[in-house]
């Protein structure tokens, strides 16, 4: 299967984005990015410290321009961050692309899978499972919004997630050809 489309993967912090955005990339020989790797490698700086220094609301402004500088380069595998749905502008940008997949996970499982992470400054309080919550209700209603596929990502092992996107790219790519 070659695709000439970026293949954009959306859904909460802990539900395995970059690890299924590699296995996707491997099985389709295609390019894989991770849109937090890239803001700090712009940025040169980590993203707690972007937090610190800049806010949420730079790092937001610093997301927005590394999704349009990579969907501006050849299409390869694009893991965003959770809360890139959260401008509209960015949500413009992936309704415009036909390869949006939702990795939609329950608040246990992304407990589970961000427990011991430092990195991500929005969890370092208290009560993650309380801010995991409040996020869900505001944004997963956006993931939907902004994605053609979505896959239920409880309990299944990365493999078996990636094996049902490319079911699904390989049924668009059959879509697509004239009968
Ligand atoms: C965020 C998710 C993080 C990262 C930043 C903010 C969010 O990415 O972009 O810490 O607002 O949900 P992951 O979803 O890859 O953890």
């Amino acid at each position: 299967m070659v695709l000439t489309q970026h293949i954009i993967l959306i859904g909460p912090m802990g539900a395995g984005k970059s690890t299924i955005g590699r296995l996707l990339s491997e099985q389709l020989a295609m390019a894989f990015v991770d849109l937090d790797r890239l803001i700090e490698e712009r940025a040169g700086a980590s993203i707690p410290w972007i937090f610190d220094i800049e806010g949420e609301e730079g790092f937001r402004e610093r997301e927005t321009q590394s999704l349009e500088f990579i969907l501006n380069s050849p299409a390869q595998v694009i893991a965003t961050g959770g809360g890139c749905i959260l401008r509209p502008e960015n949500r413009q940008y992936l309704l415009m692309s036909d390869l949006v997949v939702y990795l939609e996970t329950s608040i246990e499982q992304q407990l589970e899978r961000t427990s011991k992470d430092k990195n991500r400054p929005l969890l370092q309080n208290e009560n993650p499972g309380g801010v995991l919550r409040a996020m869900a209700e505001l944004r997963n209603p956006l993931y939907h919004q902004s994605a053609r596929l979505t896959v239920d990502t409880n309990g299944k092992p990365p493999k078996l997630v990636t094996h049902e996107i490319l079911h699904f790219l390989d049924e668009i790519q059959n879509e697509k050809l004239p009968s």
